[in-house]
């Protein structure tokens, strides 16, 4: 007897965007649900206090942040959405409900073989260094691509005059 389930329209695999992303296997129509994002809900300094989720890259990040300040860390307890990439002009949207949940959405209609990405507009707060405005380049490949993860760039840290 074929199962009700039905078949997960995403599959994990390697990414040109980075490291590995997630990819449809069939078309999936504009609207549609796709994955929650699924992990430890926290404060965000909680969040902050647990190890890196890759210690390699300090500004690699799972943290998803609520209208409300809260955190989902997908790297505790997370799912396959953990893998979906950032896109600046994406098929694909993060969606909060009342509940607090968050699932993505697609936008439109995307096809077999298209990598899923939604628009992670981070924050950073304080002043930027240039190590981190570097590391958070965004490589999505989209033509208006922003050229970062963030939605907005902070100010560069300022360098004192020098005193004679
Ligand atoms: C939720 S993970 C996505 C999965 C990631 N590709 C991986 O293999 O772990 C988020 C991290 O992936 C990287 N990333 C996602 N989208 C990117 C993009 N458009 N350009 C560059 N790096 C990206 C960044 O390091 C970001 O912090
Ligand atoms: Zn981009």
């Amino acid at each position: 007897m074929a199962s009700a389930r039905p078949k997960r329209s995403y599959t994990v695999r390697s990414s040109a965007t980075h490291g590995r992303g997630a990819f449809a296997t069939r078309t999936i129509r504009k609207g549609a649900r796709i994955i929650e994002y699924r992990g430890a809900r926290s404060s965000w300094d909680v969040a902050s206090e647990r190890p890196l989720s890759d210690p390699a890259d300090p500004y690699h990040t799972l943290l998803f942040e609520l209208s409300d300040g809260t955190v989902i860390d997908a790297g505790l307890r997370g799912n396959a959405a953990r893998w979906i990439n950032h896109g600046c002009q994406p098929n694909c949207e993060a969606i909060e409900y009342d509940d607090g949940r968050v699932f993505i959405h697609a936008r439109r209609t995307i096809r077999a073989g298209e990598e899923l990405a939604y628009d992670y507009r981070l924050s950073f707060v304080g002043p930027i260094t240039r190590k981190a405005r570097e590391a958070l380049t965004c490589r999505c490949g989209a033509k208006r691509c922003r050229g970062t993860l963030l939605l907005k760039v902070p100010a560069k840290t300022k360098r004192r005059a020098r005193q004679s």
